[in-house]
């Protein structure tokens, strides 16, 4: 196992504590004691019997009668049903009073906007299925989505899942490098992407992205193009088609392929401790069960609600918590295109007050820049509407939480803070804000059916309050199946380390209420603003540059990104370490992987710090990028003069 989990231990002693405000518990989906106890007690004695419950709300064509078989990495769910989760979010719909309420409410970053009902949204999806079923593409198939936030994200997600085409959507601001590794390694035959997307302004070039990767990935045949900006783009005939141009040609009717339970919905790649992102494969009625009872009873939808989650959809919160669970609920979700500081400090807030959102859930990075642009953009904003926020992707520091609390949830709206990863497809450990009392910091309890545990190096449980791994003793509907195309890998990393249980790679500990803190990475992966990044991947990045030798990332605290992105570099002979270098760098970086993976410094160092058995010494860099003396224990350290030479420059 990587580092002790003592060595990140938390100081955290944090007392104060929120009861659900008691008309919000009145209101709540789930804000009766009693019948929380009993869901909750069915959960545990018979976790079978309460996912059969849940999963009979939605529409099975061929109906399952097994609930889960095998066990651990190789359990399956509901497997021999068949079901289509673009049938469930849009066609289940439309005979209740679902079918002319908004589904989406959007807003494009120049300010334009469009609402989808119910009924438009399904009409909107069978057109992309039939168009993308008329370009060949049939069930089993790979399809790249490389969108910017417009309907037509989520609307191809739909398509896909409704002809049971497997996506890989890749976050927009990837860069066509990352792009191209992804779509191989995926085996992509189409690409949905657009001309373009607005972000601070500019236009983000998206087709010019896939038209750099296209000759790169030979599975390739065709690239569907939505016209969003008018930006003019390169064409290549017989690849490339236009959206709005075939679109005008299909019907509007579409049968939604019955899939099964256990087949592939989508690969979404990850960062990993080695340099290949990994593909996590999830499949179908598991993860659309997790999906839509997380969203209903930890989002508390309602019909009325208008729900706004700040993701993307090129992130598993985008996937989840944008578009499938949200739409399965039959709740209204608010979309929004650019960045949140466009053209002003106060975007959001002036969203939250025109829209009318009451659900608003985004990252910690999000909440601490707002933080940092003080309060009084908020307060021009009537958003009182607001009456339930969240939080996910990176523990919370509780002064941030008290701010989002009372500046932007003016102290009436109860806070959930999510515990999950792309692995586990669904939220495992949060609040349920009718129920539970919160805690500044905490994601407290998890979720119905899940089963967490901290233990120590051995594997063994540890007492409340002491630090340690967290584990999930038993498997869940919504857990990634394999990592595609490498199933070892998917065992040794997850579920060898703690024989039988899910090794999450995060520390945290248990309080004597059962509150869970979370710690944060014990592997050599960092959190930057809320995304996981590989320390290898941006070390792989930078060694591909002609003048690196050796490269070591590490992650140093930083107040609003949670993480920022050192690098230590070794040069080439001859390779003059100056400032236009390290602006190179940074660059390739950012070329190779994307923007958000830019180090914030780069250190020259003749040699890094390393064990005799050649293993970099990143605990001696990682207090030294965090401005620590490194003092800790050197005993493995080959050569020690190698620590003197770096502590000297980071004086001079
Ligand atoms: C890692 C997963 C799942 C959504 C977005 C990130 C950290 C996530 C929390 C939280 C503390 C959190 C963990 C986890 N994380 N949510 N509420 N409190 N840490 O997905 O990229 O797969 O990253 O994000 O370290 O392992 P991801």
């Amino acid at each position: 196992m990587p580092q002790e989990p003592a060595a990140i231990a938390s100081v955290l002693q944090e007392s104060r504590a929120f009861p659900p405000p008691e008309a919000f518990s009145r209101a709540a989906v789930v804000g009766d004691s009693d019948r929380h106890e009993r869901l909750q007690a069915l959960s545990r004695e018979a976790p079978e019997v309460f996912w059969r419950e849940v999963s009979r709300e939605l529409h099975w064509f061929q109906p399952f009668t097994t609930v889960r078989s095998g066990s651990g990495p190789d359990t399956r769910w509901f497997e021999d049903g068949t079901t289509n989760l673009a049938y469930n979010c849009l066609d289940r719909h439309l005979e209740g009073p679902a079918r002319n309420r908004a589904a989406i409410i959007w807003e494009g970053e120049p300010g334009d906007t469009r609402t989808l009902t119910y009924l438009e949204l399904h009409r909107e999806v069978c057109r992309m299925a039939l168009v993308l079923s008329e370009l060949g593409l049939a069930k089993g198939d790979c399809v790249g989505i490389y969108m910017p936030m417009v309907p037509e994200a989520a609307i191809a997600m739909l398509a896909c899942a409704r002809l049971g085409l497997v996506h890989s959507v890749v976050f927009g601001g990837f860069s066509s490098e990352a792009l191209k590794d992804r779509m191989n390694d995926a085996g992509a035959r189409a690409i949905i992407t657009a001309d373009g997307g607005w972000r601070r302004g500019q236009v983000v070039q998206l087709k010019a992205q896939v038209d750099a990767a296209a000759p790169s990935i030979p599975t390739l045949e065709h690239v569907l193009v939505v016209r969003r900006t008018g930006t003019p783009v390169a064409w290549t005939e017989g690849r490339d088609v236009w959206w709005h141009e075939r679109r005008s040609l299909v019907g509007e009717q579409h049968e939604a392929v019955p899939v099964g339970a256990e087949d592939r919905l989508f690969i979404l790649y990850t960062s990993g401790t080695t340099g290949k992102p990994k593909g996590l494969v999830h499949t179908t009625g598991g993860y659309m069960a997790q999906v839509f009872l997380t969203s209903r009873f930890i989002f508390d939808l309602k019909e009325q609600d208008v729900y706004w989650c700040t993701a993307d959809v090129g992130w598993i919160t985008g996937h989840s918590y944008v578009v499938y669970g949200p739409l399965l609920s039959g709740a209204t979700v608010f979309m929004y295109e650019g960045a949140p500081l466009h053209p002003g400090p106060d975007r959001f807030w002036s969203m939250i007050a025109r829209w009318g959102i009451t659900i608003l859930y985004t990252a910690p990075t999000a909440i601490r820049t707002f933080m940092k642009l003080g309060d009084d953009h908020p307060r021009r904003h009537d958003m009182s509407t607001l009456r339930l926020l969240g939080t996910v992707g990176e523990p919370i520091n509780p002064e941030a939480w008290m701010w989002y609390h009372r500046t932007i949830g003016g102290e009436r709206c109860p806070i959930v803070d999510t515990w999950w990863q792309t692995e586990t497809g669904a939220i495992m450990i949060a609040p349920l804000p009718g129920i539970t009392t919160t805690r500044p910091g905490s994601a407290t309890q998890p979720f119905f059916g899940i089963r967490p545990d901290i233990v120590d190096g051995q594997g063994q449980p540890v007492p409340d309050g002491q630090g340690g791994y967290l584990v999930i003793r038993e498997a869940w509907p919504s857990m990634a199946r394999t990592i595609h195309g490498d199933h070892a890998r998917y065992l040794t990393q997850y579920w060898s380390q703690v024989p039988g249980s899910y090794f999450t790679g995060d520390g945290a500990r248990r309080d004597a209420d059962g509150c869970y803190w979370i710690m944060g990475r014990v592997d050599d992966v960092i959190n930057v603003a809320g995304h996981r990044l590989g320390t290898m991947e941006i070390e792989s990045a930078l060694v591909s540059h002609a003048a690196v030798a050796e490269a070591a990332v590490v992650g140093r605290p930083d107040e609003v990104k949670g993480t920022s992105v050192v690098a230590f570099v070794t040069l080439k002979a001859g390779r003059k370490g100056d400032e236009a270098l390290k602006g190179e760098l940074r660059n390739h970086v950012a070329t190779e992987i994307g923007a958000i993976a830019r180090p914030e410094e780069i250190r020259f160092t003749d040699a890094l710090p390393k064990t005799r058995s050649g293993k970099i010494m990143r605990r001696l860099l990682r207090e030294l990028a965090g401005g620590g003396e490194a003092f800790g224990d050197t005993t493995t350290l080959e050569d020690l003069s190698v620590l003197a030479a770096l502590r000297q420059d980071d004086e001079g």
